[in-house]
């Protein structure tokens, strides 16, 4: 596909919220956007957890990579709507459900530099998945053919899209909550998919830990022998934020800096790893 593909993007922000400020972007930013070309490479971020911050890993890495942001998340809450597309203003066959209906790759929507470029989500996904060989094949030949780095966020849980994202991928990045139930459901994964490269990321990790915790973490990745990525600290007003501009797209700021910083370390291990 050519450059000039996204160029005409399907569209960018279907609607505009009653809200000022952060929340959109001119359309006028749409102009001088022309996203990157790239080696083929697909990332996947999953859990067996909800709300561990896959969902926020996801939007980060896919900013920091230049990737295309491709959502297989089905339940509201994940980053599509938080990007802004959504479902129920939308006439067309969704993206997604086409793409996997006829075997073309999707044309993402443009997030005009400012936020990830995106193949987004939706609803009927969940009872409209393929199997997940069908899904792995999908995402490295999207990959290659929009010429495009892939981060896909995935639905918690076993579930063939997901599945078929981390058969996908080079990496899934598995953040890993350090609490007892959280880590549970990592060695629920683990135990499940031994056989996948990935990178667990202690995320939402408090000042100061319990030591058992951090035993745990590194009691289970010595034994499925996964490696233990940079750490992502937990930040009060992270739940709270309603932009849709990724925290890594906005000049660091007193408040933001230490995650920026984190994110990018995590973007970096990324990007490195089995390298
Ligand atoms: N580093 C962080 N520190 C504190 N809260 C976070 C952090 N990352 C994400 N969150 C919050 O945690 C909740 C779950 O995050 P989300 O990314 O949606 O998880 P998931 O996709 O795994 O369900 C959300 O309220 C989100 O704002
Ligand atoms: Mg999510």
């Amino acid at each position: 596909m050519s450059a000039e593909t996204f160029q005409a993007p399907i569209d960018t922000e279907a609607r505009i919220p009653g809200q000022a400020g952060e929340l959109d972007e001119p359309v006028a930013e749409a102009k001088g956007y022309t996203p990157p070309e790239q080696e083929p490479d697909v990332v996947a971020v999953a859990g067996f957890k909800g709300g561990v911050g896959k969902s926020r890993t996801a939007k980060e890495l896919a900013f920091l990579r230049q990737a295309v942001l491709t959502d297989l998340e089905w339940d509201w809450g994940g980053v599509t709507r938080g990007w802004g597309y959504f479902e129920e203003d939308r006439v067309s066959t969704p993206p997604l459900l086409r793409a996997f209906q006829t075997g073309e790759t999707p044309k993402p929507l443009s997030g005009n530099g400012r936020k990830p470029d995106l193949i987004p989500g939706h609803t009927d996904f969940e009872r409209n998945q393929p199997k997940a060989d069908v899904v792995a094949e999908s995402l490295q030949q999207w990959s290659r053919e929009l010429k495009r780095r892939i981060v896909v966020d995935t639905h918690p849980g076993g579930c063939e899209s997901t599945y078929g994202a981390m058969a996908g991928a080079r990496v899934t990045v598995v953040p890993a909550v350090l609490g007892n139930e959280e880590l549970r459901a990592l060695e629920g994964l683990l135990t499940n998919l031994p056989d996948y490269p990935l990178l667990l990321i202690p995320y939402k990790v408090n000042r100061a830990p319990a030591a058992w915790l951090l035993d745990e973490l590194e009691r289970l990745s010595d034994t499925f022998q996964a490696q233990i990525g940079p750490a992502v600290g937990n930040y009060s007003w992270i739940p709270d934020r309603r932009s849709r501009v990724p925290i890594c797209a906005s000049k660091p700021s007193k408040r933001t800096g230490q995650f920026i910083e984190e994110m990018q370390a995590v973007a970096e291990a990324v990007e490195n790893y089995g390298r």
